[in-house]
């Protein structure tokens, strides 16, 4: 099957076994015309008419929730936030903080359009809350303390409830001592199917990435470990998980595609993956599909963000390999004497590959938001060093606890330029509204969070839709936010 690798680089399977059957491909010197191609190579079976390898995600496997409500449009939970203890690293101990006692929580998963009810009950020794990571929820049940609610003390309950919106791939999160509790666990998947999404993009496979902080004991370090100085970096764990795991295997067979739905829930590190550089066609990110594919080869993940990706193995049958990690450049000493890491072993099964489906390339229309007369706002990411000991962070040089909240009003569009003269780069999240990149060079897509790198700015149209009140925008690298960068947007009726 090198014959087939070497020459399908650009192609999808698809395309090129076509060609190669109508033109023969001569590039390799081997198998230079089509009657040599041995009948074996081209598979008989196409992905559709196969099932994934028999457990092939049974190791990332996420926890379900039990439904309480009969309802098919209405999915009713209960979530019970406790510490639970778990076996992160071989043979220790880590009394891991969890939703539900699963790490990452539960997958809450239903429809566009359905209506979700948490019973929220928190068992934990500390103050919580859960903030819909992306979803375009009712102020009140945005789950920012002291801003949207009041905390959710230690043995007291609250029920969030709210209409699913918009399709996409989402996140839960506290929205307290995030950073400490976000560190020690605090995070679940919230999918939003689109049910006339086409079929050939594949099997869901719900990934969620964060990393940890352990001593070689399984016990966390403490969460303000490095004082300033990690402040100043963002705290990053020294064990990468993947759905909770470290090192896990997934099963694939060559040719059958698989949807990825990848979060990045980690409190600072950044994500850049690959699979040995083989294609992986991006269908969007925050907000559901973009205005069309990306063939890629590798993905790139901020934190706080998500991307939905097809998988094709290209892999030979009975291969074993390693999705890794690499070191993302994100300002000063972020790559610096850095190395991939091994991050999730793919086996790509003994069984006969099969015929890759064709992946549309347009998937949706997005109407760019009509930015005539719209108000410019300036939000600068700074950083300053009140004293040699400390530093503070802050927009537009106040840092969140001196701020006042940037004012709109229902059915206004503004375009907001999000600056960064500092050293690091900063993924920069606003809640409520999904806004537009104004960038040429990007495929159009709805986002709520985006990268903005060390010394650039981005201009970001957002437009204020029926859902009044107070919402947060801040820095998703968690350490930054707890020192103050971070601010409110009041809009008005
Ligand atoms: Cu992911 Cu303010 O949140
Ligand atoms: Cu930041």
């Amino acid at each position: 099957m090198k014959y087939l690798v070497n020459c399908a680089a650009q192609f999808s399977f698809t395309i090129f076994l076509s060609l190669a059957l109508l033109s023969g491909c001569t590039s390799t010197g081997q198998g230079s015309s089509s009657s040599q191609m041995p009948a074996l190579e081209i598979p008989s079976l196409r992905a559709s008419q196969v099932s994934q390898p028999e457990g092939w995600n049974d190791d990332v496997a996420l926890t379900i929730p039990v439904d309480l409500n009969p309802d098919p449009n209405i999915l009713e939970i209960n979530l019970e936030a406790k510490i639970t203890n778990m076996e992160i690293m071989p043979g220790k101990i880590t009394p891991v903080w969890t939703y539900g006692g699963s790490l990452p929580g539960p997958l809450i998963r239903a429809k566009v359009g359905d209506m979700v009810i948490i019973h929220f009950k928190n068992n934990l020794p500390d103050s919580t809350s859960i903030h819909w990571h992306g979803l375009r929820v009712p102020n009140n049940m945005d789950g920012v303390p002291g801003v949207t609610q009041d905390p959710v003390d230690v043995g007291d309950e609250f029920t969030y409830d709210f209409v699913l919106q918009d399709a996409g791939t989402f996140w839960y999160h506290p929205h307290i001592n995030s950073a400490a509790q976000v560190g020690w666990g605090m995070y679940g998947p919230l999918i939003v199917e689109d049910p006339n999404d086409p079929k050939e993009f594949g099997d869901d496979l719900v990934l969620v990435y964060s990393d940890m902080s352990l001593d070689e004991d399984g016990q966390f370090l403490p969460p303000d470990v490095g004082g300033a100085f990690s402040d100043l970096f963002g705290r990053e764990g020294n064990i990468i998980l993947v759905n909770g795991k470290v090192q896990p295997k997934l099963k694939v067979r060559k040719g059958k595609q698989q949807r990825w739905r990848v979060i990045n829930a980690a409190r600072t590190r950044y994500y850049t993956i690959r699979y040995k550089r083989q294609p992986l066609i991006r269908l969007g990110g925050d907000s559901g599909l973009a205005e069309h594919t990306e063939t890629l080869d590798q993905i790139k993940l901020v934190p706080s963000e998500r991307t939905d990706f097809v998988f094709t193995p290209h892999d030979e049958p009975g291969t074993v390999d390693w999705l890794r990690w690499y070191p993302t450049e994100r300002g000063y000493g972020s790559t610096f004497n850095r190395f991939s890491e091994e991050m999730m072993e793919i086996e790509t099964v003994d069984e006969p590959a099969v015929l890759p489906e064709t992946i549309p390339y347009a998937l949706r229309t997005i109407e760019p938001i009509d930015i005539t007369g719209a108000k410019d706002v300036l939000i600068d990411l700074t950083i300053t060093f009140p004293d040699d000991n400390s530093v503070e962070m802050g927009i537009n040089g106040i840092p969140f606890w001196d701020s006042s909240p940037l004012l709109g009003r229902i059915g206004e569009t503004q375009v907001w330029t999000v600056r960064n003269d500092t050293d690091f780069n900063h993924p920069f999240h606003l809640h409520g509204y999904f806004f537009q990149v104004l960038d040429e060079n990007r495929v159009p897509e709805w986002k709520d969070s985006v990268d903005i790198p060390v010394r650039t700015e981005l201009k970001l149209a957002v437009r204020f839709d029926e859902r009044p009140g107070t919402w947060m925008y801040h820095c998703h690298i968690l350490d930054h936010a707890e020192v103050g960068m971070m601010g409110t947007l009041r809009i008005d009726p």
